[in-house]
């Protein structure tokens, strides 16, 4: 009867925190325990029916805590880019916790969970390494031509016939990250590039797996509980060896005055004496860049070979305006992008169809403030919703079709629309934004230069994304067929 009692007492209190706090923004019923947990696929019709029901700024309640979503343009402009009462991130269990296990600082000392002056430290020196080696100059134009070469190579391979594109993909923007962090490319085949790219594989899996999510709102239950998420210990702590390795390896033949990469640059800065500068953080800073970068350019060029498939008009429209400007004995470059309108509103087109991070990452309120009208305490969870922007029909003249005319004015020139925002907006908009442009714009143009794609015969393109750490195309084969050269 004891227990008895302290179920009854237990509901009862998961009933009253079931409550909507006063003055908080309206939203649905809340549950006990789980909340509104189970809303959270952004791939649902739901978010939508929820801001026509409750308004732009809404609030759901994820496990124990209330967390208010922003929805359209106006709202997440004045959340995200008016003030620094935004900038920080929350903080997760699972990533504190396997933090503790592997007995280091892990995520919170890096760029993606780090708050305060640690995270504008990090964040201001990263932005800057990578304009160093390279981000919108010539060598990285270089390096991602080239690495261009080697899959085209494995491309051609396949002399026409279907095959998945996901990992040649993968290997080619991780080898982009390899260069500005280690200074060097892998063979696709090396044993070590291969063993992370499918620790990588298997972390984000679990991140986005309903045990992470439940780990989060119930971290108490769920550290007693066996289940994958325990995993992810084992993987995070052979991918930070992996990287240590590469640091060692550096500090062998580092020459202080000729840094080669991003490993090198942070090596210099560690020798001037402050805290946040030391080689767990650095280790930590490479795991980010890697987590960050690679498979979300990745499934965006996967996105786009599958809409070439399905759109094999617009894929002969960029065709001709690349042969016309570029023709087909050299390489593109980024000079060409101004020249090739269509090809830029494709690409455009092409990621905000494709959405690939919808709720982008959350934020959290470091203070009390009034948002869309309403108060909302310090410490509660912010989720910018990019989907509520990028297929808002009051932006968007066919949210719902891919039109590459979205971002083409009568004249066929390109416009850039305030409501594109992919990397979302504000002093935390993503670092890597105008690497991903560069790698986009550069391996989209060569794959159109070189090859046509297609669907193996009888097969239809799937559009319907995967909810995983991105909105990803479900695995599909294609065909290429080699251009005139
Ligand atoms: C953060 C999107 C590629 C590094 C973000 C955020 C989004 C995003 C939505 C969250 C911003 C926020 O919290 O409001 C994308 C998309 C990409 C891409 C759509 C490719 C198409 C990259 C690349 C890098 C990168 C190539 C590598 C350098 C980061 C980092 C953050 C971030 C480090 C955390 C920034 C911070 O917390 O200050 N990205 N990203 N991203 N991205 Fe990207």
């Amino acid at each position: 009867s004891l227990l008895l009692f302290a179920l009854v007492l237990l509901l009862t209190a998961e009933c009253l925190r079931a409550r909507r706090p006063r003055s908080f923004p309206p939203g649905p019923r809340a549950f006990p325990l789980v909340g509104n947990m189970f809303s959270l696929d952004p791939g649902d019709i739901q978010f939508n029916e929820y801001e026509t029901k409750y308004g732009k700024v809404y609030s759901l309640k994820m496990g124990p805590s209330w967390t208010v979503v922003l929805n359209g343009l106006s709202a997440l402009q004045e959340g995200l880019t008016k003030g620094d009462h935004l900038n920080d991130r929350p903080e997760f269990p699972i990533h504190s916790d396997f933090s503790h296990f592997i007995n280091r600082l892990f995520y919170t000392h890096c760029i993606i969970f780090s708050n305060g002056h640690m995270w504008k430290q990090q964040r201001r020196f990263a932005l800057f390494t990578l304009k160093y080696f390279g981000v919108g100059k010539k060598s990285l134009e270089f390096s991602i031509l080239d690495e261009f070469m080697y899959i085209s190579k494995e491309i051609a391979n396949h002399k026409g016939k279907p095959f998945n594109p996901h990992l040649i993909m993968n290997n080619a923007v991780s080898n982009i990250i390899c260069s500005l962090v280690f200074g060097h490319r892998f063979e696709y085949g090396n044993e070590k590039f291969l063993k992370m790219m499918k620790l990588f594989d298997k972390g984000s899996q679990i991140e986005a797996s309903i045990w992470a999510q439940l780990y989060n709102a119930f971290p108490v239950l769920m550290r007693r509980l066996p289940g994958p998420h325990h995993a992810l210990q084992n993987i995070y702590g052979e991918i930070m060896d992996l990287i240590k390795t590469e640091v060692n390896q550096h500090k062998e033949d580092w020459n202080p005055s000729e840094p080669r990469d991003f490993i090198d640059c942070y090596l210099n800065e560690i020798q001037k004496v402050d805290a946040g500068f030391n080689e767990d953080n650095l280790v930590m800073c490479g795991f980010d860049l890697f987590g960050a970068g690679s498979h979300t350019t990745s499934v965006t060029l996967r996105w786009a070979l599958l809409y070439m498939t399905k759109y094999p008009e617009v894929q002969a429209k960029v065709q001709a305006e690349i042969d016309e400007v570029v023709g087909t004995s050299r390489q593109p470059s980024m000079e060409d992008r101004a020249d090739l309108p269509y090809t830029d509103a494709v690409i455009h087109e092409i990621q905000r169809m494709g959405n690939i991070v919808p709720l982008s990452l959350p934020h959290v309120t470091t203070r009390d403030i009034r948002l869309g009208g309403y108060k909302i305490p310090k410490g509660v969870t912010i989720i910018p919703n990019l989907t509520s922007v990028l297929f808002d029909k009051n932006e968007w003249e066919t949210p719902d079709a891919f039109n590459p005319g979205h971002f083409l004015n009568p004249e066929g020139k390109f416009v850039k629309r305030a409501a594109f925002i992919p990397f979302s907006a504000g002093k935390r908009v993503c670092l890597g934004e105008n690497l991903a442009r560069m790698e986009l714009f550069l391996f989209f143009t060569s794959f159109m230069q070189r090859f046509s794609f297609s669907t193996p015969p009888g097969v239809e393109p799937v559009l319907k994304p995967r909810f995983g750490v991105t909105l990803s195309p479900p695995p599909f084969e294609i065909c290429a067929t080699p251009r005139k050269e």
